[in-house]
């Protein structure tokens, strides 16, 4: 596996992949790498020639200084994990070279709408973080093929959006959450559970499970089923953010004839945030 640290290392081997004709598949990630991130690694590898893998923490798109500060860092593992999927090429930039002029005056690329409520909503600027570091990143590697977790739904509905509105030559792959065996979708940010926190995570899931139940049989209204979620939360130790039931394609909220919905929730268990989503049949 290669890995560039500069952008000049890196165009100069995708640049020859290029001219030799094969296709480059391309995972963003901020690192701390667990099972879901090699499903999507193993999707690329499965489908392209070539796979490239980033790994850098984007602090464009951290709302709280301390959520940036926390994030956990295990390079030589994520490592050893990209070189055993056998991937080709591993770009590790740094803040500078990224954002040479500094964050606060770099051009940003911005998806209203769609990113407004939701994730954007508790987390203001963090899509346009994540919608900026995307847009330079294609611009970098320029892979016809990107992977993208359901896991982060909005954002994979964001970059969707960016790059049809972009017209950027890059198709994008979703990936199905990849979830530990209790239910809980594996997250960077679970290793911050306490012991305890660990085995109260796992009732996220199993609330969205109920919502999609209660929705499909259709007794009560919507807003009476993500009422009672989000106090069915709030009862088992956590502080809820939203629980909502949406248009899958472009997450206004559901109503009766939505044909395609799915719920989504973010709450927090002490310091750690997790979202979850699930599709409703
Ligand atoms: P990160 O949280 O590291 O996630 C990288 C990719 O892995 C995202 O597409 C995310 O949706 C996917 N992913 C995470 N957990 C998953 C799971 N349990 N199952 C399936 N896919 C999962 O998302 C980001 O980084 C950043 O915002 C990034 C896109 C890299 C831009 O900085």
């Amino acid at each position: 596996m290669k890995i560039s640290k500069t952008l000049n290392d890196l165009t100069r081997i995708t640049q020859q992949w290029k001219i030799d004709n094969l296709t480059i598949g391309f995972v963003p990630t901020m690192g701390h790498l667990h099972a879901g991130h090699i499903e999507l690694v193993n999707q690329a590898r499965a489908q392209c020639d070539k796979v490239v893998v980033s790994i850098f923490v984007n602090p464009l798109q951290f709302n709280q200084v301390s959520d940036l500060q926390a994030y956990p860092k295990t390079l030589p593992q994520d490592k050893e994990k990209l070189s055993a999927a056998n991937v080709d090429c591993l770009f590790l930039p740094a803040t500078e070279a990224m954002y040479p002029q500094g964050q606060s005056v770099t051009t940003k690329v911005c998806v209203p709408g769609i990113t407004r409520e939701l994730e954007g909503e508790h987390r203001p600027g963090h899509f346009d973080g994540v919608s900026t570091v995307v847009n330079k990143l294609f611009n970098l590697i320029q892979p016809q093929f990107a992977y993208f977790g359901e896991k982060d739904f909005q954002q994979l509905l964001l970059i969707k959006q960016m790059v049809k509105d972009l017209n950027i030559p890059v198709e994008i792959r979703p990936v199905a959450t990849y979830r530990e065996t209790d239910g809980l979708a594996m997250s960077s940010r679970n290793s911050r559970l306490t012991e305890a926190q660990r085995l109260v995570a796992p009732q996220l899931f199993r609330v969205l499970q109920d919502v999609a139940r209660q929705v499909s049989e259709g007794q009560l209204t919507l807003t009476d089923i993500e009422q009672q979620a989000g106090e069915s939360l709030l009862q088992k130790g956590f502080e809820v953010e939203y629980v909502s039931v949406r248009d899958d394609e472009n997450l206004v909220p559901a109503t009766n004839s939505t044909t395609n919905r799915l719920v989504l929730s973010a709450a927090r268990l002490g310091e750690v945030r997790l979202i979850d989503n699930l599709r409703i049949d």
